[in-house]
């Protein structure tokens, strides 16, 4: 990443602005509901943490772990969960939580290894969404920004392990 030029995408106000949003919608949708929200590591945690504490509705949270084998960046369809869930999902209502949605595959997968366990009802909010890569079809429930190709960091998302904790989020752009 050293040689690489990053520029700021979402700052700090707006990604809480739209947390903010998101969290009222999910309450609203779920009003009533407890909700097991199931964040996708380790890309989602700094997310899924502003989000249930915006959300007025109560939740229990676990986590998964998906790796994802291929060349480089380029993703070759064979996913692996590395670390299940602890809770039992059978009848209960969930929200899986991830950081970005690329190609779909690691959604794709997860989902349909969540709805095996029978899930009262199973929905995804995703933080980025970069529509134009998918290679297969997959549709967020929630979305908080939509964004074009290109690689982004920060708020819980790395450049091989480097700048999760960064606030806000950046586009990295070759020097
Ligand atoms: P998908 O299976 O191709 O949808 O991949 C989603 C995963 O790829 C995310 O959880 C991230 O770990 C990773 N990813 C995709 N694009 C980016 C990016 O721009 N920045 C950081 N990670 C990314």
């Amino acid at each position: 990443m050293d040689k690489m030029h990053k520029k700021i995408l979402f700052p700090r106000n707006v990604i809480q602005k739209r947390v903010q949003e998101i969290a009222c919608q999910i309450s609203a949708d779920y009003n009533g509901r407890e909700l097991i929200v199931i964040g996708i590591l380790k890309g989602a945690f700094i997310f899924m943490a502003d989000l249930i504490r915006a959300m007025s509705i109560p939740c229990r949270v676990d986590f998964v772990r998906v790796a994802s084998y291929g060349a480089g960046q380029e993703r070759s369809g064979n996913t692996v969960l590395t670390k299940d869930i602890e809770t039992s999902i059978k009848g209960r209502d969930i929200l899986v939580v991830e950081d970005i949605i690329d190609t779909g595959l690691t959604l794709t997968y997860l989902v349909n290894w969540l709805k095996e366990r029978n899930p009262q009802s199973l929905a995804v909010c995703a933080f980025l969404d970069k529509r134009k890569r998918r290679k297969v079809s997959f549709e967020a429930d929630y979305v908080g920004f939509t964004i074009d190709d290109g690689f982004v960091v920060g708020y819980g998302l790395d450049f091989n392990e480097q700048a999760r904790f960064l606030p806000e989020v950046y586009i990295l752009e070759q020097e």
